[in-house]
């Protein structure tokens, strides 16, 4: 039963369709995907990893994190609408350049997970970006939000991630599969939290797929959703056609949680088992283009597991440039997804996924 969804408001911005097209990583979710989703009403966000070499690559001119990420959102939001920046925790390095970048080029979101955005609000006074935090539990939520309040801040909205998404999850293993972990398990009580905290908007993400999905989690509690494998099937989302076309052929049994070789962020990670990263792992340490670094005993951003495993992780960075079309000569993609991908079966423009996802017959018009 389709019916009108109610706009979201988050710091004072009026969002006509309550839809988050998710932030994907790396090079899924840039510029085109995140403009046509904004021109149709919802918010389109860009994803910031790796994105300094894959803006380099696409101009030509090599640029750095910074001028990257500034460049990705003035794009995203000239032909209108709301955009924003999806910024992984675990990319330590160019964590701080990212959100500098989206704040000074007037990003309207930043929504930040894959670890505990604890000093987000530190970083630079966010002006009118709205500060957004993903969570996978009530006490995460509440970490946060007293970590914030000391800081003066409080978020501007947040996102509860379940264990269907696609990504990195923000649960153990056997977690993943826990009745109370269910994203309908785990609304009542962040919403409650959010409550607690100042009637926090709250999104839900992993899992929601059609029309309906998103009207039930608003009449849980929700107020709004947040989308990443049905933006993956899109033709404006930048994966390459191989990919695209893997989404479209994986079955429900193909879907996984990568164990061996796994991701160095040391989350669990969801992929397509074809994925040739995952099909045919790759020997040899690789890890050059260091991403996930982190810091060794003096300081220094040199240590990684997959430079010194690769039986137990896979080289993350280089498995997802090549499935945004980066060194696919070179390096084998890693296709991540959503436990929906089975269920999708074709690739449609973004106008198309909106109008159905809103509710066609009363889609509001432009
Ligand atoms: C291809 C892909 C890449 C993703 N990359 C990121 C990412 O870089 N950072 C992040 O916070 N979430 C990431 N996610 C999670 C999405 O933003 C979104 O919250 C999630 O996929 C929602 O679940 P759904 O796919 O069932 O709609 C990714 C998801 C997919 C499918």
């Amino acid at each position: 039963m389709e019916q009108a969804l109610s706009p979201l408001t988050i710091k004072g911005k009026k969002i006509r369709v309550p839809i988050i097209q998710g932030g994907m990583g790396v090079g899924v979710s840039m510029h085109p995907l995140a403009a046509a989703v904004a021109r149709e009403g919802g918010v389109g966000i860009v994803s910031s990893a790796c994105i300094d070499r894959l803006v380099s690559k696409r101009t030509g001119k090599k640029v750095n994190t910074y001028d990257a990420v500034y460049e990705e959102m003035s794009l995203s939001k000239a032909s209108g609408g709301f955009a924003g920046l999806n910024i992984m925790v675990a990319l330590i390095k160019s964590y701080a350049d990212s959100v500098r970048a989206a704040i000074d080029a007037g990003a309207d979101f930043i929504i930040s997970g894959a670890g505990l955005p604890l000093n987000l609000p530190a970083i630079q006074p966010p002006k009118d970006t709205a500060l957004i935090p993903i969570v996978s539990s009530a006490r995460a939520l509440n970490l946060i939000c007293k970590k914030w309040e000391r800081l003066g801040h409080r978020p501007d909205a947040v996102v509860l991630e379940g264990p269907l998404a696609g990504g990195h999850l923000g649960f153990s293993t056997e977690g993943i599969t826990l009745e109370s972990n269910k994203l309908e398990n785990l609304l009542p009580p962040v919403k409650d939290m959010a409550m607690e905290h100042g009637d926090i908007p709250v999104i839900v993400a992993g899992g929601v797929y059609t029309h309906d999905d998103i009207v039930r989690f608003l009449e849980m509690g929700a107020d709004g959703v947040q989308m990443g494998t049905r933006f993956l099937a899109t033709e404006e989302c930048s994966a390459t056609a191989k990919y695209k076309q893997a989404v479209v052929n994986a079955k429900e049994s193909d879907i996984m949680i990568a164990q061996k070789p796994a991701s160095p962020c040391g989350l669990p990670f969801r992929v397509i088992k074809q994925s040739p990263m995952v099909a045919y792992p790759d020997r040899e340490p690789k890890c050059n283009k260091g991403y996930v670094l982190t810091r060794d005993d003096e300081g220094k951003f040199t240590q990684c597991p997959a430079k010194e495993n690769n039986v137990d992780y896979f080289c993350i960075c280089n498995g997802l440039l090549s499935s945004a079309g980066y060194n696919t000569d070179k390096e084998k993609p890693l296709y991540t997804v959503g436990t929906n991908a089975s269920r999708v079966d074709e690739i449609v423009s973004v106008e198309t996924l909106m109008h159905e996802l809103a509710g066609k017959a009363l889609a509001p018009t432009r």
